[in-house]
């Protein structure tokens, strides 16, 4: 962000006050927060009661071995039995847990409690009938179907971690995945519907399988198939099982067992700043636990009366946290869709907020800032008066946005909840409660009760307000990332070596205090970039371009974009014998990071250039390329090996090719 950007939005003056009737039955009030400070443990303790626990722990927190935190010692429990058979126990059965939105108009389905305990249970049947046992690891690639959760909450049920992978990415980028956690099995489905047509997702899953074999020696066991779309698929009767045909005629009661507290529940790959992702280790009891507890504060939910939907993918963290394990720990109905916002229509959510009555709604900025594009008529042509919250998540919200969704879609009468978490975060840790904080378009506010941060220098000073820095988390919280999977050193140096004195967690992302103390999310200080809202890495995408045979050398960057908050742009040097590469030469690059990755990683620009810009020792200048790719003057070049570089690549630019 520019300092430009940064200091009008810090002179951002407008203030929402929660409205009086959320405030005067919100569910935390102000004490909240000063209790949490006081007793941290016995805070946590009192949010991880909102739990069955068949055995209560021993102790919160075991902190003597930082940074490997256990919580909710000796306490055991079963996850799936939290989302959805202690509801059905007490009465709630015939509730609907999820109304689900196929993508295909009047392809809908509501499902109970009751109803889904059913599935569960015989997912979990199937599930171990496939060999799955506890710690056994299982790999979901799934479109936003009942399936996809009813997987997961299996899984949960027999103590099988999950990992589920985004069906966007490449059959490359899931092969990876299957290696490192050494999946047994496969959930996927024949394919999804996007934008009206269907899209496959079982031949990547086949792919994948062949290259975990061939290149990484792993053999995936069993993949269980949903049969979605009808399409053709090939088939291995030896290793291939159709889910109607297992699942769907196993029996429906199933017994399930508690896990210890600290029982892995799922690894969830993000980018980080190498090209190899990182899986991050989330565990039982303390995840559930905040998942729930936030899920409940930080958008006041009534479960009685609420219809909540997150349209975030169950591949992401957001999926995993806000539309599987908090709202159904919670016992809420919601709304979970399958298709993509414009289809078929560009109004189709905000129908589909009309026709369901949703009274919260979760979404991402770069969603907000695509419908200001679109003009408000389209969501002033549905009755959207039942929203009584609106959140935001996955990258800054820019005032404009801010304002536009508080107004247009809340009607000017909705709190809007800025949250700031990661995938490692687990849950929600900087947010505004809707009714006790008052809003700030722009910013995150305040820790919610329980969790403590601050924004420090370099040298970990805490900095004055109206002053920036790093973003650090001063405190363990329940949710927190255990370890990266296999990886305990990597989980060090990433996030506990740059503050070790301290013992602070570093995020990773820039924040500043403004006058008033509040927090302000800036973005990444690392390699990382986020586009639309999606973690991605400089270095992974680097190698996917230096794995083209044209290519010898290649530079990304995240350069501002006004749609999608960040946008890709890579430099690449071609090879000698690639000559000028061709006249498709852009379009055969994108088009191979696509193949490699997936489409949300193909860069907006790819910019072919003599050189790039480097440091005497060798390392490339990012903050130089950024400018370009954002149309500034290059800022100061003094420290590269050869200060000619730049306006070769600026003079290469102008000239057009
Ligand atoms: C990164 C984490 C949290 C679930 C979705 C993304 C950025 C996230 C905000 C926010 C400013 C935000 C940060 C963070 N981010 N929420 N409200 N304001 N930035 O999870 O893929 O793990 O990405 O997203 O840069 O570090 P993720």
């Amino acid at each position: 962000m520019s300092d430009e950007t940064l200091s009008n939005l810090l002179k951002e003056d407008r203030r929402f006050e929660p409205p009086a009737d959320l405030a005067a039955d919100a569910n935390l009030t102000e004490e909240a927060y000063a209790r949490a400070a006081s007793d941290r443990e016995a805070f946590w303790a009192e949010q991880a009661e909102r739990l069955d626990w068949t055995q209560t722990w021993d102790r919160v927190l075991d902190w003597t071995d930082p940074p490997f935190a256990k919580w909710y010692v000796g306490g055991r429990l079963n996850a799936a039995y939290n989302c959805v058979d202690r509801h059905v126990e007490a009465g709630r059965g015939d509730k609907v847990a999820i109304h689900w939105v196929g993508e295909p108009v009047d392809d809908k389905r509501s499902i109970t409690y009751a109803e889904l305990q059913a599935e569960v249970s015989q997912a979990a049947n199937t599930l171990t009938e496939l060999g799955v046992g506890a710690g056994d690891r299982v790999a979901i690639y799934m479109p936003m179907i009942p399936e996809a959760v009813v997987t997961m909450l299996a899984c949960a049920r027999i103590g099988a971690p999950h990992t589920v992978v985004f069906g966007g990415f490449s059959s490359d980028a899931l092969a990876s995945r299957l290696t490192d956690c050494q999946a047994k099995v496969v959930v996927t489905a024949d394919g999804g519907y996007r934008r009206g047509a269907p899209s496959a997702l079982k031949p990547a899953v086949d792919e994948a399988r062949a290259k975990a074999a061939d290149r990484d020696g792993h053999t995936v066991e069993k993949v269980l198939v949903v049969r979605r779309t009808g399409q053709e698929v090939e088939w291995d009767d030896a290793v291939d099982v159709w889910w109607h045909e297992s699942v769907a005629q196993a029996p429906t009661e199933h017994q399930w067992e508690a896990f210890d507290s600290e029982h892995p529940l799922y690894v969830m790959y993000t980018s980080g700043t190498t090209g190899k992702p990182k899986g991050i280790l989330h565990t039982t009891g303390g995840y559930l636990t905040g998942c729930a507890y936030t899920h409940w504060a930080v958008f006041d939910l009534k479960p009685e009366t609420d219809v909540y939907w997150c349209t975030a993918d169950i591949g992401w963290v957001t999926g995993h946290s806000y539309i599987v394990y908090g709202p159904l720990a919670n016992g809420a109905t919601q709304v979970l869709y399958e298709g993509t916002p414009d289809s078929p229509e560009k109004g189709r959510w905000w129908q589909i907020i009309e026709e369901y009555g949703v009274t919260i709604f979760y979404t991402a900025p770069t969603a907000i800032r695509s419908f200001m594009k679109q003009g408000r008529e389209i969501p002033d042509a549905r009755d959207l008066s039942t929203l009584r919250v609106l959140g935001s998540v996955g990258e800054p919200i820019n005032p404009e946005a801010y304002v536009w969704y508080r107004e247009v879609v809340g009607g000017g009468r909705t709190p809007v909840v800025d949250t700031w978490w990661q995938t490692e975060t687990g849950s929600i840790m900087i947010s505004p409660l809707p009714g006790v904080t008052h809003g700030k378009p722009g910013s995150a506010m305040i820790p919610i009760p329980g969790i403590s941060a601050d924004v420090v220098t370099e040298e970990g000073q805490s900095v004055p307000n109206g002053s920036g820095g790093y973003l650090v988390l001063t405190e363990p919280w329940p949710s927190m990332l255990r370890t990266i999977w296999g990886d305990d050193q990597r989980f060090k140096d990433t996030y506990w070596s740059r503050y070790a004195q301290q013992g602070w967690y570093f995020a990773g992302d820039g924040a500043k205090k403004d006058d008033d103390g509040d927090l302000w999310v800036l973005g990444r200080v690392d390699d990382v970039m986020n586009v639309s809202g999606h973690r991605l890495s400089t270095t992974e995408i680097e190698s996917a371009l230096v794995s083209h045979p044209k290519v010898a050398e290649a530079a990304v960057v995240g350069a501002q974009d006004p749609d999608t908050g960040q946008a890709v742009c890579a430099f690449v040097i071609l090879r000698d014998e690639a000559g000028d590469g061709g006249d498709d030469i852009v379009e055969e690059l994108r088009n191979h990071v696509r193949k490699e990755i997936g489409a949300i990683a193909k860069p907006r620009q790819i910019m072919v250039v003599p050189e790039l810009p480097k440091t005497r020792s060798g390392k490339i200048m990012r903050r130089l390329l950024r400018d370009v790719a954002e149309h500034r003057e290059v800022g100061d070049v003094t420290t590269l090996a050869d200060s000619t570089v730049m306006d070769l690549i600026s003079g290469k630019l102008t000239s057009g090719k």
